[in-house]
């Protein structure tokens, strides 16, 4: 049977249940095709002259990788001209980017992690983009975009996903009817659905944490470390595996496709920050996957889509994926 396209999937779905708005279709769209370009310069790394540093830092004080600009740079001139979209904002941009005078505006917001996984890019490790998409209050049509208008609980994302540059390209999305899942036909240039209900199993033997930091870690995790460690004799009754890749599009992956938890908690090397991970593009829409896969997201005590945001690159704990183990850690979290 042919196999379809991100296009006819698109059309399907805006045609069924009004499930999906044109503008978000065509945002989608765009999205997509700006992830094919950085999926072809990642491919051709040293060839094209995309590895390694720039002598500047960005707004989390993260030394910027030439990937890390050049694909910022990609997602805002593929976007800014369409119309669906009031304004961007980027790990790698300090504030948010208005759409220029020239092009018209349009009612949605953009945010993007525009190449996840830096520390990977010069080792050939997989990495990815992640995105997601609110609703520009109505307002704005009237004046100028804010920060302050993307300050928006998870819950109200229009759409999520990420693509990830591994040994295929896949295009991973939901618009709040499951998860689906796209792999990049190059000779075409077409995402082909290749998956199409991605689902967590609830109960998983696989953990995803960096283990280095370990003496940081507040009790809970720790407790709910070591009984994993344990294995068939402890108090869980089984032996876990473990994986830590450190792109968070690659961890999420392979939790979507074959279960698991992944876990970047709050630790005690800098006891002011709640964890490492930023809450507006990568938690939100990562967790947005993993609930539409039947899976769970906390910051260790709540439910990271409910977080009610106060600062547009504010971080924030993760643990996320199969969902009793979810369950299980923010669990031990509440006993303290
Ligand atoms: P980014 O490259 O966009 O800054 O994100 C990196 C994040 C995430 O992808 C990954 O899970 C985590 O950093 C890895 O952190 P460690 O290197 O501390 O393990
Ligand atoms: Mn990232
Ligand atoms: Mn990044
Ligand atoms: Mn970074």
């Amino acid at each position: 049977m042919k196999r379809k396209t991100l296009t006819q999937y698109l059309v399907e779905q805006q045609r069924a249940e009004q499930a999906l708005e044109p503008e978000v279709r065509l945002l989608i769209e765009v999205v997509s095709r700006a992830c094919k370009t950085i999926s072809h310069a990642v491919s051709k790394g040293a060839l094209g002259g995309v590895l390694g540093s720039l002598e500047s830092e960005n707004v989390q004080g993260e030394v910027q990788k030439k990937l890390d600009v050049m694909s910022n740079e990609v997602l805002l001139e593929a976007n800014e001209w369409g119309g669906h979209l009031a304004a961007m904002a980027s790990e790698e941009m300090e504030t948010i980017h208005l759409i220029p005078n020239r092009y018209p505006k349009g009612e949605f917001l953009l945010l993007f992690d525009p190449l996840d996984g830096s520390s990977n890019i010069d080792v050939n490790v997989s990495i990815g983009t992640i995105f997601s998409v609110l609703r520009a209050p109505s307002e704005v049509s009237g004046r100028e975009v804010t920060e302050q208008d993307f300050l928006q609980k998870g819950t109200t994302q229009v759409c999520a996903g990420y693509a990830v540059y591994g040994p295929q390209t896949m295009l991973i999305l939901t618009i709040g009817r499951g998860v689906v899942g796209f792999t990049l036909d190059r000779e075409m240039g077409s995402w082909i659905l290749t998956h199409d209900n991605m689902t967590i199993p609830e109960d998983t033997k696989e953990f995803a944490i960096n283990m280095s930091n370990m003496r940081h870690w507040a009790p809970p995790m720790r407790r709910y470390i070591d009984e994993c460690l344990a294995g068939k004799t402890g108090p869980r009754g089984k032996d876990f595996n473990m994986r830590w890749i450190a792109s968070m599009v690659a961890d999420v992956h392979r939790l979507l496709v074959r279960g698991g938890v992944f876990m970047y908690p709050w630790d005690a090397r800098e006891p002011g920050k709640p964890g490492k991970l930023r809450l507006m593009y990568e938690a939100n829409p990562m967790s947005m996957l993993v609930e539409q896969a039947g899976g769970a997201a906390t910051d260790g005590h709540q439910r990271i889509l409910d977080i009610q945001p106060t600062a547009l690159h504010q971080r924030v704990g993760v643990v996320l994926g199969s969902k009793n183990e979810v369950e299980r850690v923010t669990k031990y979290h509440h006993e303290g």
